[in-house]
């Protein structure tokens, strides 16, 4: 077998070891347009996980790179004169020009041969090869050449950096968040190996031109961040090697094989550099390529393989990429936050690294940040202990005159099993023992303010005497057997109304029974759903006029809150979303237009509602669409309802349109309550796949959201919050008194189920590198 790599980086030496490995008998060629020793950059970063995987393939070449490398286990978080430790991270640093020389060497070793200063401008010479390994790097020649096949999407970030290096010692990954008259500049740095450490510069594109840094060249430019940084590098000096300021260009290639040619590295996807990874990725993709061709009977067998089982692990860490990338690109959002939040936003910013994981790893800085919490609760008025603080789920929040006993909301859901609006025994029953569970707030689901307002059919509503009635003695029970505050949500469907139950077929029209719907502009949500009215004035009079009878009903109900829903597609998020609105009146066009009506109804409501109790918004943050609302939209919206009187923005995302891409994942609406909450500057709920109360308390911690809404695990456990005070020992959490026993029960027994945990977790972690360091040491034996 005849194999070509274009590209003598990580991805195409490692590739060219693996593979030969395999096929001693194969031709193996490297081609690189570069020098053997001529490499740009300093050093590269590779956690404890991804050398476990480096000695698995190859022995040899990992114990090369792991004698040469420099170990450590804390992150150090420098800012405003503070500095915050973090261990347990496991780490290593070497260098990159070590690195491929320590490749080339084992390369070499096994037979491959280099081909060094050979720049390749196309595969016309590789016609005899069986497979073309294109590791050509980010500005691949070869993607480029066949654009249309390999269909790259290159999304170039705003932030600008550059790569130095120094001599300064550190013994930390360390990041230093730096103010400056022109604004804030970062530094990402980690030593290597003796004596040299890479230092990674970066700031928003305002402040580089402000600071008088374009048009400066590498000598000048790292004479500038020395005179920034001078304070930490203590006289050190910062080296540079092709030291340019560049963007980060976020590359995804739809497709990774064309013929006999792959692509792997660099070349095909990247990822940011404040997760470490693009080496990690290139690596990998090498592994993943000669495991496929192992087990693939043909070398279009195996391309296929390789494409489509790395795919997933690959996006999954562009994905982390980008989230952390998203946090450094807004790191004003944070830079008023008190140091020891704002060093617990750093840590926890990529979703990997949560509140009980650095609980265990680091105690007394989790014990900060609970402490800085806590005081930032009892500078609101509550007499909480701040020496010993509860966790951040379990502080109390007040809203106007509503004071909640903990920040775990349950949120909207609809039950889709009213009679004629009515809510019955079953709701009865669903609320009573989620508000027995211990939640702090229990939201309603969407309760429609008329019978033509209803999603469906089984939707409860809140416009005549009975449902009133019924709804009182819902609240009645919360209040009487229960600690936690009932929230109405009030919503109109627009044009999802006349809708299927959710078992029958969500948002499908119904066959019959069914009746007018009303929307922003005539456009169906499927295609053969119901073309719904165009409201006019006197329909937006109506149904404000139903909104406020709704929420007058909802005050003599007893509620303690009101949510007016505006997200999700229904009728008042149809006027937000530029999608689903196309009117050329007043209420269409700009955003502030686009607003005017649910803002109107808002306004309504607030009037009508007792100005002691708190109001929220339910928003669609994005609609995950082309052309739709987006995070930066979602402020403006945030900012509207705040001048209007909102205490709370419950923000949720999508549910507009039908042929919406939205990203799932882990908490993955987060973000834009973070966005939300920092920068329009309200409280915010988020909601949205967060399923235990860690990450509950690291989003709280973190200062990301005021409050956290579970639905779907409130499912299935009506006493999430009860178990999670178990959990975490917040003894004041309410239970009733027939059920002490049972809560004296878990908490008895979470204290050993958390200590059984913890140490399981401690087990479990594998051995330190610094111990695999002394086994390296070792001679080598016979490969
Ligand atoms: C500022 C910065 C910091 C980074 N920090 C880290 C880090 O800490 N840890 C980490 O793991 N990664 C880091 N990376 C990423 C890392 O450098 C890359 O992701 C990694 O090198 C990718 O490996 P590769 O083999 O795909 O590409 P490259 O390393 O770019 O290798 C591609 C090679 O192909 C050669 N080549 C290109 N075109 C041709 C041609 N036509 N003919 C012949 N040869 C050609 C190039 O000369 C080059 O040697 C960082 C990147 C940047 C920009
Ligand atoms: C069965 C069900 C019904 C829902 N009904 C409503 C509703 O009436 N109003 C609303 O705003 N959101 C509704 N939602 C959305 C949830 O409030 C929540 O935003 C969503 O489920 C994501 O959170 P989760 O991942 O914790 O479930 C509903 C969700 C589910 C699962």
């Amino acid at each position: 077998m005849k194999i070509a790599i274009i590209g003598g980086g990580p991805a195409g030496l490692y590739s060219a070891i693996l593979l030969k490995k395999q096929r001693p008998n194969a031709e193996i060629t490297v081609y690189e347009r570069n020098r053997a020793d001529d490499t740009f950059g300093f050093g590269v970063v590779f956690s404890d996980a991804t050398l476990d995987n480096f000695e698995k393939y190859d022995s040899p070449s990992y114990r090369r790179i792991t004698q040469e490398f420099a170990y450590w286990d804390d992150i150090a978080v420098h800012f405003r004169g503070t500095v915050h430790r973090v261990g347990g991270n496991g780490f290593c640093g070497c260098s990159r020009r070590k690195l491929l020389l320590i490749l080339q060497e084992r390369a070499r070793e096994l037979g491959v041969t280099l081909m060094f200063e050979a720049d390749i401008e196309d595969e016309a010479g590789f016609a005899d090869a069986d497979l073309v390994v294109l590791a050509d790097g980010i500005n691949s020649r070869f993607r480029d050449r066949y654009i249309e096949h390999f269909q790259p999407e290159v999304d170039l970030r705003s932030n600008v950096f550059a790569w130095m290096g120094s001599t300064r010692p550190l013994d930390a990954f360390t990041f230093i968040f730096q103010e400056t008259e022109w604004g804030p500049f970062i530094a990402h740095a980690y030593q290597y190996e003796v004596g040299r450490s890479t230092w990674i510069f970066e700031t928003d594109p305002q402040t580089f031109k402000r600071a008088g840094l374009e048009g400066l060249n590498e000598k000048q430019s790292a004479d500038r961040m020395a005179g920034i940084f001078g304070w930490f590098l203590e006289g050190h000096q910062l080296l540079t090697n092709r030291s340019m300021w560049r963007n980060f260009p976020m590359i995804r290639s739809k497709r990774w094989v064309k013929d006999n040619m792959v692509l792997l590295g660099d070349a095909k996807a990247t990822a940011h550099f404040s997760i470490g990874s693009g080496t990690k990725l290139a690596m990998e993709d090498a592994i993943a390529l000669a495991d496929a061709m192992q087990r693939a009977p043909t070398v279009d067998a195996a391309l296929l393989q390789y494409e489509h089982g790395r795919r997933e692990e690959v996006e999954k860490t562009q994905h982390a990429a980008d989230v952390s990338l998203v946090w450094f690109e807004h790191v004003d959002r944070f830079w008023d936050f008190d140091p020891v939040q704002f060093a617990f936003g750093v840590m926890t910013r990529a979703k990997a690294i949560t509140y009980d994981n650095l609980t265990l790893r680091a105690p007394d800085f989790v014990s900060e940040v609970d402490k800085a919490f806590a005081k930032q609760v009892r500078a609101k008025g509550f007499g909480v202990d701040v020496d010993k603080p509860v966790a951040p789920m379990f502080q109390p929040l007040r809203l106007r005159e509503m004071e909640l006993a903990n920040r775990a909301v349950v949120s909207p859901m609809c039950m889709y099993s009213a009679k004629e609006g009515v809510p019955g025994d079953f709701h009865l029953v669903h609320y009573g023992s989620r508000a027995i569970g211990g939640a702090g707030l229990i939201f309603t689901e969407m309760t429609c303010v008329g019978r033509d307002a209803r999603i469906t059919p089984g939707c409860t509503g809140l416009w005549n005497d009975e449902q009133e009635a019924a709804w009182r003695r819902i609240v009645d029970f919360v209040h009487v057997n229960s600690a936690a505050k009932i929230c109405l949500q009030l919503g109109h469907a627009g044009r999802k109304g006349a809708t299927r139950l959710m078992w029958d077929g969500m948002d499908r029209p119904l066959e019959e029974g069914g009746w007018d719907v009303l929307s922003a502009s005539p456009i169906p949500y499927f295609p053969d759903s119901q073309v719904p009215r165009e409201m006019d004035r006197a329909a937006m009079d109506a149904v404000k006029a139903a909104f406020v009878q709704a929420a007058k009903r909802g005050e003599a109900c007893g509620f303690d809150m009101l949510e007016l829903h505006s997200a999700h597609g229904y009728l008042l998020a149809s006027f937000i979303s530029p999608l689903t609105n196309q009117r050329s009146d007043a209420y269409g066009g700009s955003l502030a237009n686009r607003l005017r009506f649910p803002l109107e109804v808002f306004e309504a409501l607030r009037a009508a509602w007792p100005s002691h109790k708190p109001m929220s918004v339910r928003i669609s943050a994005t609609d995950w669409a082309e052309g739709g609302i987006t995070g930066d939209d979602a402020v403006v919206v945030a900012r509207a309802f705040a001048e209007a009187g909102v205490d709370l923005v419950d923000v949720s995302t999508g549910q507009t349109v039908r042929d919406a891409q939205p990203i799932y994942g882990r908490m993955f609406q987060t973000p834009f309550s973070e966005q939300v909450r920092n920068e329009a500057r309200v409280a915010t709920m988020c909601v949205g796949n967060i399923t235990t109360s860690d990450q509950v308390n690291t989003i709280l911690a973190a200062g990301r959201a005021d409050l956290v809404a579970l639905g779907r695990p409130h499912l299935v456990d009506p006493s999430f919050t009860l178990k999670a005070a178990g959990w975490y020992g917040a003894e004041a959490v309410f239970c009733p008194p027939q059920y002490l026993p049972g809560k004296e029960q878990i908490f008895r027994n979470s204290v050993r189920d958390r200590q059984d945990f913890d140490d399981l977790k401690i087990k479990a972690k594998p051995k330190t590198r610094a111990e695999l360091k002394a086994e390296a040491t070792k001679p080598l034996a016979a490969e």
